[in-house]
């Protein structure tokens, strides 16, 4: 973490989606406004801006993280994978974007790119989830649009579909 006084701005280096980056960030600046508007990956969405909608959710260092609630030059140096890292390079969405396409998991999509950084980890971690469980991940995100059921079947199907 960089040692940064109130109101100084320095500059931050992490790794994203394998990539390092640079940019200046005020000592209050969130992790979301850093990706966001420091690095242009706009993917990673903003919504209630206090840790309650999940929008906001990256993945740094093995968990999902709340980058709304978090200061950018906490991570200074450190990896974080945001929605932009998961599909291919041309594009080519993976196998949880497919079924989340597939299963007509999102409507507006703003929840979205959060929900699929936590059931990445999610699936990473049982590769054969019950729905419950899958329901019970998904309590921690907020979509206002799908009634949730499309989402279910997308991650069941990528779970079946790894057996
Ligand atoms: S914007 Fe971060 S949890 Fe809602
Ligand atoms: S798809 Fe609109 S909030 Fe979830």
């Amino acid at each position: 973490m960089l040692r940064i006084k109130p109101g100084e701005q320095r500059d931050v280096t992490i790794t994203v989606n394998g990539k390092r980056m640079t940019a200046p960030a005020t000592s209050r600046m969130m992790l979301a406004d850093f990706l966001r508007h420091g690095l242009g990956l706009y993917g990673t969405h903003v919504g209630c801006e206090h840790g309650v909608c999940g929008a906001c959710t990256v993945i740094i260092d093995g968990r999902p993280t709340r980058s709304c609630m978090t200061y950018a030059v906490q991570f200074d140096g450190v990896e974080i994978t945001t929605v932009e890292g998961l599909a291919d390079e041309d594009g080519t969405l993976n196998e949880l974007q497919d079924a989340f396409r597939r299963h007509h998991a999102l409507q507006c999509g703003f929840c979205t790119a959060g929900i699929l950084m936590s059931a990445t980890l999610f699936l990473a971690a049982n590769d054969a989830p019950t729905e419950e469980e899958i329901r019970d991940m998904l309590s921690g995100h907020i979509c206002r649009c799908t009634g949730y059921d499309g989402m279910v079947k997308a991650i069941l199907d990528v779970a079946e579909n790894s057996q």
